[in-house]
């Protein structure tokens, strides 16, 4: 049988840990709905529609475009949300011991709305265990180089945000 998975976050923007979490979910499930969320603790530098052109792009650049993912908008609860995509679970990256305590609190709370739906985490891979959305924002901002951890479209997207 068919498993679907929704991968929630932010993406504000969405970067190569991100794209690393995405690939290696096929292993887990047939079909990814990648979540566009607004996490009310945080202001997002970019909308939810450029956040989902940088995912559609990255998609192509990473020739992932063949593998059955939809890209939408989370409005509301995520549980509501995987509801209403059928999804078996919630795919959930984790980076370090810092991210644990967040992810329990709000996997235990997903939980307690919805019990059918699994979160299933996945750890960084080594090279992607610092990176972070905050964190290429502030670098970008300052000048530095984050061709590393962003693809170019998106670090054209955030070059006509800062000018
Ligand atoms: N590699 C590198 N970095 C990663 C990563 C990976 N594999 N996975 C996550 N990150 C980073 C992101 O860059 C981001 O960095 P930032 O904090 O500097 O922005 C951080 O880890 C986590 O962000 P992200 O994965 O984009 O998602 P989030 O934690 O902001 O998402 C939601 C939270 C959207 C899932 C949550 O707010 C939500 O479910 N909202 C819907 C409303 C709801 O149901 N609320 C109740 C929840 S109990």
């Amino acid at each position: 049988m068919s498993k679907i998975g929704v991968y929630p976050g932010t993406f504000d923007p969405m970067t190569n840990g991100h794209l690393n979490i995405i690939k290696r979910s096929f292993k887990i499930v047939d079909q990814l709905i990648i979540g566009v969320a607004d996490n009310l603790n945080k202001i997002p530098l970019l909308s939810i529609t450029e956040r989902k052109d940088i995912i559609k792009n990255d998609l192509e650049i990473e020739n992932l475009s063949n593998k059955n993912i939809k890209i939408l908008s989370v409005k509301g609860l995520l549980t509501e949300f995987a509801k209403d995509q059928n999804a078996d679970c919630i795919i959930r990256g984790l980076r370090a011991v810092s991210d644990f305590e967040y992810e329990f609190q709000m996997t235990g709370m997903n939980y307690q709305l919805s019990p059918d739906i699994e979160t299933i985490f996945l750890m960084s891979s080594d090279n992607n265990s610092f990176i972070s959305s905050n964190l290429v924002k502030e670098v970008h901002k300052l000048g530095g180089d984050v061709s590393k951890f962003v693809s170019k479209n998106t670090i054209r997207v955030l070059n006509n945000k800062n000018s």
